[in-house]
């Protein structure tokens, strides 16, 4: 059974999204397990390390593979999700280089030897990242769906430019899909981190 409150809140999303031509179109929850089901299949094999949140895997997977799904299906990591697979809403978001990446689009053979940072790899339950304390404290996450996106693109803006202004913050995070609308205590939250780590 689908719970009204969700059920209207999803309507109003797809409505926005699709006003403002953010998700041209949405892939249903069917579809990503048939994708999931469907990967490799037919195509060889290769063993590829992996470097993630400070740990090397050994792999045998399909190279094409999504980076995607080698985190959530080979790894366990439940931190990047599949929201649109189109590299349009953030969901899938990981750290590469300094740099923000949609894993949902990224073949596992593009890697190569760069170290992976998922949501997980930030802070433990017991010891977050400061980033990751400040939304505890603001009550900024709801569904969490899209905190990879918005935890990990806001570090890196203020990784390059801890005086970022809202502005700025905003604009780096325009790319990201929040569909809980809990953007006001989002920022709240970022801007009590930039003023931690400046003082
Ligand atoms: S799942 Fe939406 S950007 Fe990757
Ligand atoms: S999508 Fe639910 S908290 Fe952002």
């Amino acid at each position: 059974m689908i719970c009204p409150t969700h059920a209207r809140r999803a309507s109003v999303f797809e409505r926005h999204i699709h006003r403002v031509g953010l998700v041209p179109e949405f892939v249903h929850p069917a579809d990503v397990a048939d994708l999931r089901r469907s990967k490799g299949a037919g195509r060889p094999m290769k063993e590829i390390t992996l470097k993630v949140n400070g740990r090397q895997h050994l792999l045998a997977v399909d190279p094409e593979t999504t980076l995607l799904f080698v985190l959530n299906d080979e790894l366990g990591l439940r931190g990047p999700r599949f929201g649109c697979g189109m590299a349009q809403c953030g969901a899938c978001s990981v750290m590469m280089r300094g740099q923000v990446v949609r894993s949902c689009v990224m073949p596992l053979k593009a890697v190569g030897q760069d170290e992976v940072t998922t949501l997980e790899g930030l802070g433990t339950p017991e010891q977050p990242h400061p980033i990751q304390q400040a939304f505890i404290e603001e009550g900024a996450a709801q569904c969490g769906f899209c905190l990879s996106g918005v935890i990990l693109t806001a570090k890196a803006v203020l990784d390059v430019k801890p005086n970022a202004s809202d502005q700025e913050i905003r604009d780096a995070l325009g790319g990201v899909l929040c569909r809980c609308f809990t953007h006001i205590r989002m920022l709240r939250a970022i801007r009590k981190y930039a003023e931690a780590r400046r003082t």
